[in-house]
């Protein structure tokens, strides 16, 4: 058996703790692009499913809670094969719960997917990514399962907030992670960028395009604070230097609320699609 790296065992390690926090943050929030609207960034990949009744095949990799499968699921398309394969028992046990018995669960690491050769027309990726080690090997097995002309389609993050609350937000992080948060290296560089994903893609896949995704959201100081906790470096921190940043972080935001009392701001997205060559 493959040993995990340190940041996967950490994953393993929050996803145990904290399940479906990606899809409790990004389910309800819609999506835009400047030239698109979409229900949630969820959306946006599933609208790259096509409706049809000629078999098709989907894999969601790293499906978490499952809450992609499950809009493919609603559709009731007859041909629509679903699989989702992800490292955390937890999250999967959940998606179990949620999801029709027709939908195919595996546990297992995207480096070593167990997923047979060119068996899969659409391979989606929500908010995981840029989270993974090994990530060539990832890329390898992503065009190894799909068939030639297949379609793979990822959401990642681009910025983290967006708007001014973020300069605001990384002013007061820097030093309290720079004092306090263990050093821990999450995922390959190269996903956080488009140059960087033209050099992953290279040769193996054509049809390269990215574009901006944003996920627009007006919170209080206080409901953005309850969405960071579920980040994976604030989690790290232990408690002390977690209160010290709260009460920075409020303290420097205040002036940001609007007339309402929120903040206007959201996460800043990047679909990444390609098709195997
Ligand atoms: C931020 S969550 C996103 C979950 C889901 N895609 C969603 O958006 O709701 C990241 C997910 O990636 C999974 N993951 C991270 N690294 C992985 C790897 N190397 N292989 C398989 N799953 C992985 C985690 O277990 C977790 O469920």
């Amino acid at each position: 058996m493959t040993l995990l790296t340190a940041a996967e065992t950490y994953l393993q390690d929050f996803h145990q703790r904290q399940v479906g926090v990606t899809s409790a943050a990004f389910a309800h929030l819609p999506a835009s692009s400047p030239a698109e609207t979409w229900t949630s960034s969820y959306d946006v990949l599933t609208s790259l499913v096509p409706a049809v009744d000629t078999p098709l095949s989907v894999l969601d990799l790293a499906c978490g809670d499952g809450h992609l499968l499950g809009l493919l699921a609603a559709r009731r398309q007859p041909q629509l094969q679903l699989l989702g394969v992800d490292m955390s028992m937890a999250e999967l046990a959940v998606a179990r719960a949620a999801l029709p018995p027709s939908v195919r669960l595996q546990q297992g690491r995207a480096q070593a997917l167990d997923v047979p050769s060119a068996s899969v027309d659409y391979l989606v990726s929500h908010m995981a990514l840029m989270l993974m080690d090994d990530i060539l090997q990832v890329v390898q097995g992503i065009r190894r399962v799909l068939r030639p002309g297949g379609q793979f389609a990822a959401i990642l993050g681009r910025t983290f907030l967006l708007g001014e609350v973020n300069d605001v937000f990384m002013r007061v992080f820097k030093p309290i992670a720079s004092d306090a948060l263990p050093p821990m290296r999450f995922g390959d560089r190269r996903t956080g960028s488009e140059a960087g994903w033209r050099e992953l893609l290279d040769g193996a896949f054509a049809q390269l395009t990215f574009d901006d995704i944003d996920v627009p959201w007006s919170p209080t100081p206080g409901q953005l604070w309850a969405a960071l906790l579920d980040t994976y470096d604030i989690d790290r921190l232990d408690d002390d230097a977690r209160q010290r940043l709260r009460s920075a972080f409020l303290d420097a935001v205040a002036y940001l609320k609007n007339a309402d009392g929120v903040i206007v701001t959201g996460w800043g997205l990047r679909l990444v699609r390609a098709r195997a060559a």
